[in-house]
């Protein structure tokens, strides 16, 4: 590991880089991933076991505080969380100003961003206790926001949290209850939607988590940090690839035609990608993708569907894709993404709401990724360099004298 910082105090040289793709810009103690060997650490814990054996909240608790919390400090910390729920009645006001059809993404962006308009007692960042509330406020009211934001776009009322229910029974009540009937989450889908939950919850520098570090040098506050996140995560080259890739299977539509797009994914001249199928990090298979994947079998079992379809054009993409040459040489696996969005269909979210969830569960580690910054003491302004590639110094010559 070479010093770039010093190097370029000593002679002024720095790297070009484009994509960060061999560039540490932070030391962090959160998350380890091997994508050689396709592991991912919480904290030092397999994400299998946490997966297993373990709740979102206690995964939030570990990527926050850095140790797993005994049962004492589970339950305070689930009361903490279950305090901060409700948001602020005015902001349904602030709903009210979004279209009908907004992608639930874009009133993500605009909600969290709002936040620092709604709890401005929480946007010191060098008061301790204000970044501890904020950063409680951020996790317990995305699902209240994302719930929202789903219910918005459909017409129906909001429905407000229940805080004696867990946190992902909860979530599940506040996008698909209705007034005046009465609902129970599946506990089997709900345990399903927890683990899907813990597999996102961090993923260290990735382009959203670099993007709320970045945000972050600078000293904004965490709510429009995360809101700087929640925009990047949209793009269909990361958080967005779940709706992406639920989209191309449905285009694909039956087994037969796989080869057709797996011919189309190899061809140069083709700008086509199969969404959902490699990492800049993994150059294994992604070790979210294997749980993910019985998760999807797990939650389509406890919903009776015996032939789904897409899960067929998917099995068969994958058997095709990973004995193929090319697939083979650029080290391409199924990631997190791929079956990701068949799992959410069956529960009975739409495709829009793929990556707001997406969004839910990573909150936490961009949250933890955000506070190790900023009480690290080496913590810069980040401000990546630039290889000028425009014209050089030029005289200025008046209007009337061009062209
Ligand atoms: N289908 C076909 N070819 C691919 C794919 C794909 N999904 N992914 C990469 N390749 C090829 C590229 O064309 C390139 O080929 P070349 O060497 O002949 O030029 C080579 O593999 C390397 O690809 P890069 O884009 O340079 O790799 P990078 O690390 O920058 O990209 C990325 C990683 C963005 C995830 C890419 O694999 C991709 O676009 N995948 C599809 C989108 C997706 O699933 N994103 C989700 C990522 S996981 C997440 O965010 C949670």
């Amino acid at each position: 590991v070479v010093d770039i910082g010093k190097l370029y105090a000593q002679t002024g040289m720095f790297t070009y880089d484009p994509g960060f793709t061999s560039t540490a810009a932070c030391e962090s103690k959160i998350t380890y991933i091997d994508g050689d060997e396709g592991v991912l650490l919480y904290r030092g814990y397999p994400i299998e076991q946490l997966a297993e054996h373990g709740d979102f909240l206690e995964t939030c608790y570990l990527l926050l505080y850095g140790e797993l919390p005994t049962p004492a400090q589970k339950a305070d910390f689930d009361y903490r969380v279950t305090r901060h729920t409700m948001v602020h009645d005015q902001m349904q006001r602030f709903f009210q100003g979004f279209r009908r059809d907004a992608h639930p993404m874009a009133v993500m962006v605009a909600s969290v961003g709002a936040l620092s308009a709604f709890y401005h007692d929480s946007t010191d960042i060098t008061d301790e206790k204000q970044r501890m509330i904020a950063s409680m406020r951020m996790i317990a009211k995305m699902p209240t926001l994302a719930a929202m934001a789903y219910k918005y776009t459909i017409g129906q009322p909001f429905i407000y949290p229940k805080n004696d229910l867990d946190y992902t029974s909860n979530f599940l009540r506040m996008c698909f209850a209705v007034p005046c009937e009465e609902y129970q989450a599946n506990p089997v889908l709900s345990r399903a939607l927890d683990r899907i939950f813990i597999l996102h919850a961090d993923h260290e520098q990735n382009a959203s988590t670099s993007t709320v570090r970045l945000a972050g040098s600078s000293g904004a506050n965490p709510f429009a940090c995360i809101a700087a996140g929640i925009a990047c995560l949209w793009g269909p080259a990361h958080g967005g690839a779940n709706e992406a890739a639920l989209k191309m299977l449905e285009e694909i539509g039956k087994p037969e035609r796989v080869g057709e797009y797996v011919a189309k994914a190899k061809d140069k001249n083709d700008p086509f990608r199969l969404m959902g199928f490699g990492h800049r990090v993994y150059k294994n298979y992604d070790p979210r993708a294997r749980i993910m994947a019985k998760t999807t079998h797990e939650v389509l079992n406890e919903l009776g569907i015996k032939d789904d379809p897409l899960l067929d054009v998917a099995m068969e993409l994958e058997q095709i894709a990973l004995k193929d040459e090319y697939f083979i040489e650029k080290k391409l696996y199924p990631n997190i993404d791929f079956y990701s969005g068949i799992t959410l269909k069956a529960m009975g979210f739409p495709t829009s709401m793929f990556t707001v969830l997406f969004a839910l569960a990573r909150t936490v580690g961009w949250i933890g990724q955000w506070a190790e910054m900023i009480e690290d003491p080496s913590q810069k302004i980040g401000r990546p360099r630039q290889l000028y590639v425009g014209p050089s110094k030029r005289e200025y010559v008046s209007i009337a004298q061009r062209g």
